[in-house]
């Protein structure tokens, strides 16, 4: 039995960020721009602090400029509102990061559609959503050209394959789905309603995977050879307490039959933050009229 080819997210996601940073110098050698990227974070939910911090971080990493807005849970969606249009007016910022999800005081919509769309870096923005939609160049959403560029990296050629889109998400499902559509390939986009869902995965030459439920790909769902992208990131319970991340693929089962497979941790996630930092980099040049910077559209080579 032949095992897939583990598709490494972390070294993808090394390659990807050290041709950014070298954009970023570039850009402030040649034309004294350093990219600004503002994260606003509202409460303290534990999972959402770790995501901001690592953003922060990679940005620094990356040669940006990090700006932390941290609000109490109690904010509201004045005062949040009131944030954004502040951050859309400053010229250091050039890319604005709500984390989601925000307390239930606050609209999530009337929060993202308040985002210049030119500093949408998380590619939410019905505008940026609807350039994807009709073709044009968009600032896309970071998880989906994670799982693009890692497809891209295995596999150049998709036009003509049987893509698969467990998921119908705004985040995910969608655009991902468009995506693909935009490389040619045959996509089906699944749901929960979707009836025999194993027969329907067996179809795909590439399987995304992304509905949030802790292992429902079983191995038998998987096409041989199939290219398989786990998005799901899911904590199951363990005897020690401490609980396991799991995707919404049975890997262990899964990888024995795909031609090649995201892990999960360590596959489209570290993928999501370095396109973040394209994005911010992209947005950057948009905003200055920069076209003499390389903005990656691919994972270079290894
Ligand atoms: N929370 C979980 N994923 C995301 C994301 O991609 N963007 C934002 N803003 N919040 C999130």
């Amino acid at each position: 039995m032949s095992l897939a080819t583990i598709i490494d997210g972390k070294e993808a996601s090394a390659r990807l960020k050290s041709a950014i940073s070298a954009s970023v110098a570039a850009l402030k050698a040649k034309h004294n721009i350093v990219p600004g990227l503002a994260t606003v974070l509202v409460g303290e939910d534990p999972a959402s602090q770790v995501y901001v911090r690592s953003k922060q971080k990679t940005a620094t990493a990356a040669g940006m400029n990090s700006f932390q807005h941290d609000l109490p849970a109690s904010t509201s969606q004045a005062d949040l509102l009131a944030l954004v249009r502040k951050l859309n007016a400053d010229p250091a910022v050039n890319g604005i990061l709500v984390q989601l999800p925000l307390p239930k005081q606050i609209d999530q919509f009337a929060i993202i559609t308040a985002i210049d769309p030119a500093k949408d870096v998380d590619g939410l923005h019905p505008q940026s959503a609807g350039r994807l939609l009709a073709g044009g160049d968009s600032l896309v959403s970071c998880t989906p050209m994670g799982c693009l560029m890692l497809i891209a990296d295995v596999a150049p050629n998709i036009a003509g394959k049987n893509a698969v889109v467990l998921g119908r998400s705004i985040l995910v499902g969608k655009p991902v789905s468009l995506l693909l559509l935009n490389e040619n390939c045959t996509v089906t986009m699944a749901h929960s309603k979707t009836q025999d869902l194993p027969s329907l995965c067996r179809t795909a030459d590439i399987l995304v995977a992304a509905v949030g439920r802790p292992e429902m790909v079983k191995g038998d769902w998987v096409k041989p050879g199939a290219i398989v992208i786990d998005v799901g990131i899911n904590r199951i319970p363990t005897p020690d307490g401490k609980g396991r991340l799991v995707g919404d693929v049975d890997y262990a089962a899964a990888s024995k039959i795909a031609g090649a497979i995201t892990p999960v941790p360590g596959g489209v996630g570290p993928m999501t933050i370095a396109c973040l930092m394209l994005n911010t980099l992209k947005a950057a040049c948009q905003q200055h009229g920069v076209t003499d910077v390389v903005v990656p559209t691919r994972l270079p080579s290894r």
